[in-house]
């Protein structure tokens, strides 16, 4: 949202020059515009409060999980999904209200479930009756109540790729209401004398360009939260998941944030009427939409290799280690040349990372100005699933974060060292 070009054509990012940054912290690094975060923040908390009061939103935390981002979120009244013991370690470093974060994930160990009951957080949501006898024992053993959502999974196709679709029937993800399991699951979690359960989760699959996969899997779900009535449950929260997308090449636009909230609000509203229940209040979980455009990836150009009449590769110093999406999904990205920002364009180049795979590339046929060794390359919307996904494969260090705002940048991520790579082994 900050982004700019200053008299020396190179790109600026909350006021800060990308080419000084790269000097200053080296390549690859990760820049994450401050402001974004919080315009995005505000967008979802007013987007959707404007249109259904009694909502709620809780951070996916598997987008992009740091403690410097559970401050910005804390102070934007946005709440925390956490999937793991160590999402968890990263809401309670940065002391993170306890009442507003989400234990998520299929089959979370009995040490993750004794830390979300020991800090205390608001909901876990269960996923299988392994979970609920696991979580019912846990919560017993330390004379506690804990407030439970049951995972649901109402057979809807989200229009996505296969590897992030999980409304549909053949999937790990939640009761299959289709089946009978879910029914199943809440009277069997009604029975548990030490959960409290407040209400029903979905999630589709991310991310989602289409609105009609929340309009049709809203009514299915609240229909059946309507028939769970003659088992005594009382629903209070009811949550749609997360799954918002965000744009990362121009040819496939994102709906508005108003727009997910304009019509998931009244596809809840209006099944509440039809089935009579009272509204819930709503969580919503944008994980992507959040922090996925906040991310620009900087990389440095090294060897450049032309194949006559085939193809150009520029080889960068990052690659699929800090971001598998584009080798995992077939992910789009779009690049510029930060130093160079105004330049004309001269032609398709393949952007190659520098993992010894030959899948290892990060944008095939990027329409760019003229490249030389030492040029930097920006590429846009790279603050979701980049760096929460990177791995140290070849042994490469992961990179640097900075967050920057008017004009200041801050590092919040140190990039690793040898000694970090080797701190785990044992001669
Ligand atoms: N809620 C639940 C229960 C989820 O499983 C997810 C994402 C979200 C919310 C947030 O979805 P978002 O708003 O970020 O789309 N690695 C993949 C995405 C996997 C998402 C998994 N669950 C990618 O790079 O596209």
């Amino acid at each position: 949202m900050t982004a700019d070009v200053n008299a020396a054509g190179h790109l600026t990012i909350g006021g800060c020059d990308v080419v000084s940054l790269a000097e200053m912290y080296g390549t690859p690094l990760y820049v994450y515009d401050e402001h974004t975060i919080r315009e995005m923040c505000r967008a979802f908390v007013d987007g959707f409060a404007s249109e259904y009061p009694d909502s709620h939103i809780s951070y996916s935390s598997k987008a992009f999980a740091t403690p410097a981002l559970a401050l910005i979120l804390e102070d934007e009244h946005v709440g925390m999904d956490v999937v793991t013991g160590g999402e968890l370690a990263v809401a309670r470093a940065a002391e993170f209200p306890a009442a507003d974060l989400n234990f998520h994930g299929n089959n979370k160990g009995l040490a993750e479930l004794d830390e979300a009951l020991d800090y205390g957080v608001g909901l876990i949501t269960v996923d299988s009756m392994f979970e609920i006898n696991l979580l019912d024992e846990a919560a017993r053993m330390k004379g506690k109540t804990q407030q439970v959502l049951l995972r649901v999974s109402p057979s809807i196709d989200g229009h996505t790729h296969l590897l992030t679709s999980t409304g549909v029937l053949d999937q790990k993800f939640g009761f299959p209401i289709e089946t009978g399991q879910a029914e199943e699951a809440v009277k069997h979690a009604l029975s548990k004398a030490n959960l409290d359960v407040a209400g029903i989760h979905f999630h589709l699959g991310s991310p989602l360009f289409e609105l009609e996969p929340y309009t049709q899997a809203i009514p299915y779900v609240l229909e059946f939260v309507a028939q769970m009535r003659e088992h005594g449950f009382n629903q209070r929260i009811f949550s749609p998941g997360g799954g918002f997308a965000i744009g990362y090449v121009s040819e496939t636009p994102p709906p508005e944030v108003s727009d997910y909230a304009g019509a998931i609000s009244a596809s809840v509203q209006e099944a509440c009427d039809r089935f009579g229940l009272d509204e819930p209040r709503l969580i919503l979980e944008p994980g992507r939409a959040i922090v996925g455009r906040a991310g620009v990836a900087l990389y440095s150009v090294g060897g450049i290799k032309d194949i006559p009449g085939v193809r150009k590769y520029v080889s960068v110093d990052g690659g699929m280690g800090d971001n598998i999406r584009p080798v995992l999904y077939g992910a789009g990205y779009s690049a510029v040349k930060a130093n160079g920002l105004t330049e004309p364009v001269a032609g398709a180049v393949t952007i190659a990372g520098k993992y010894c795979e030959s899948g290892d590339l990060l944008v095939k046929d990027a329409q760019l100005p003229s490249l030389d060794t030492g040029d930097l390359l920006a590429i846009a919307a790279s603050g979701a699933y980049c760096l929460s996904m990177a791995s140290n494969y070849n042994m490469s260090l992961r990179p640097a974060v900075v967050l920057v705002n008017d004009g200041e940048a801050r590092l919040i991520r140190r990039r690793e060292t040898y000694d970090d790579l080797l701190a785990q082994s044992i001669l």
